[in-house]
């Protein structure tokens, strides 16, 4: 991912805008839909390059997914797949190889997966350790690293508590508790996003919620199904902040996600000021859906810690890019998550900063970044992590002079048209 691009400062931001779907719920309705039986039909489908990573291994799996521009059509299997001819490229993207490793586990074959440079980096030990315990044989390299080998086996349930935030591997071990006999559940101490456990109930598994604790039962049939994905509501933090920059900006976002697990970045955006209102609410197959509208202005700071820091965890780095611009500062706590996504993002974004000339602290879960601060434009650093790039882009907006990012390609990870959109609706 080499492609730069150049921002140039804006003095707002104004609009109304629709964003492509939601990444998170993509991957899941397709991965249930692969081995649901029927056909199941996707609107508004993810365009980022992770989503179609999920579709290029299904297919691999014999699952045949036709796509037209922003949808897909996927025809299940029901729940044994086809054993692959080669082993499966899951790209940039820990959701496909997290998260699709809970299925591989009950197949009655053998899979390779691997993935880019980054993603070889990223810890898999995660998901190998439960799964492993529910029966998989899974092979590693370097004790939790990409590529990966799971042979597939008749699974155990398991009763997990989860020791790390993250709902990639509790959605990986519900997945594998379709396979199990009895029940399989995993417990939280920090309650992560759920969209595994809806997008199972809205493929027609039953699934209970008790407190903490997300449980499946083993064996249970899948139906396919038709679903409009709501709009990506980490994409649209991208927008929500750069509106929040400039007093008398004003954006709106229809057909938003706005799933509560996933929504913190509203609750700590209006805690730092910004003016922000929600419309149209309604839920459809389990996930709420509405039109968020932000007026600029006011934008104070704060701390970020425990729980929030995990709700937040993919709207960090735009936040701590936009932090020298609030008033009070923005200091981030148990971050250390942060280390071991598509980059050291706690690293990337200290570099930008600094790069922009910032006085930030850069701490082992976290930084440290002072308010009322003038940034400058320069050459920026996307380290071939999409979140940095737009983060970047945003923060671009309001810096003294032009900036460039390196690498800004990158953000076809999530959201091939991000710059276009920007553009769109920055004035100048
Ligand atoms: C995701 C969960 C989070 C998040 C990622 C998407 C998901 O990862 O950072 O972008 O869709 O479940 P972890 O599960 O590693 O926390």
């Amino acid at each position: 991912m080499t492609d730069s691009i150049t921002i140039h400062p804006a003095h707002g931001i104004a609009g109304s805008i629709v964003l492509p779907g939601d990444k998170s719920i993509s991957h899941r309705y397709a991965m249930l839909a692969g081995i649901a039986e029927g056909t199941s039909h996707f609107e508004n489908y993810s365009p980022g390059a992770d989503c179609a990573s999920t579709l290029k291994c299904l297919e691999a799996l014999g699952v045949r997914c036709e796509r037209s521009l922003n949808s897909v059509s996927i025809h299940g299997l029901g729940p044994q797949l086809k054993a692959p001819a080669e082993a499966l490229d899951c790209g940039n993207s820990g959701s496909t190889v997290r998260m699709l490793s809970g299925i591989l586990a009950g197949q009655q074959f053998t899979t390779q997966l691997f993935g880019d440079d980054s993603l070889s980096r990223r810890p898999m030990g995660r998901v190998i350790q439960p799964l492993s315990q529910m029966g998989a044989q899974i092979t590693s390299s370097d004790g939790g690293l990409l590529p990966l080998t799971i042979s597939g086996a008749k699974l155990r349930a398991l009763h997990y508590r989860a020791p790390i935030a993250s709902a990639q591997v509790k959605t990986c071990l519900l997945f594998a508790g379709l396979f199990a006999d009895g029940e399989t559940s995993v417990e939280e101490s920090t309650g992560t996003r759920d969209h595994g456990e809806i997008a199972l109930r809205a493929f027609g598994a039953h699934v209970i919620q008790d407190g903490a604790r997300a449980s499946v039962q083993g064996h249970q049939k899948l139906h396919g199904l038709e679903a409009d994905i709501p709009g990506d509501l980490s994409s649209a933090s991208f927008f929500l902040c750069a509106a929040a920059l400039f007093p008398g900006s004003r954006i709106e976002i229809r057909k938003l996600l706005m799933n509560p697990t996933r929504a913190r970045l509203l609750d700590v955006l209006i805690g730092m000021g910004v003016r922000i209102s929600v419309t149209e609410l309604e839920e459809k197959h389990g996930e709420l859906i509405g039109s968020v509208a932000v007026e600029g202005g006011g934008l104070e700071g704060g701390v970020i810690q425990g729980a929030d820091t995990t709700a937040l965890i993919d709207e960090i780095p735009v936040l701590a890019a936009i932090a020298p611009y609030t008033s009070r500062g923005v200091e981030i706590r148990d971050a250390r998550e942060l280390r071991v996504k598509e980059s050291d993002r706690i690293a990337t974004i200290a570099s930008n900063l600094r790069a922009m000339g910032a006085q930030i602290e850069e701490r082992e879960d976290g930084l440290l970044i002072a308010g009322e601060q003038r940034l400058h434009g320069t050459e920026l650093d996307s380290f071939g992590d999409h979140r940095i790039a737009m983060a970047f882009a945003v923060a671009a907006l309001r810096a003294g002079g032009t900036s460039m990012i390196k690498g800004a390609d990158a953000a076809v990870i999530s959201f091939p048209g991000f710059f276009n959109l920007l553009e769109s609706v920055a004035q100048r």
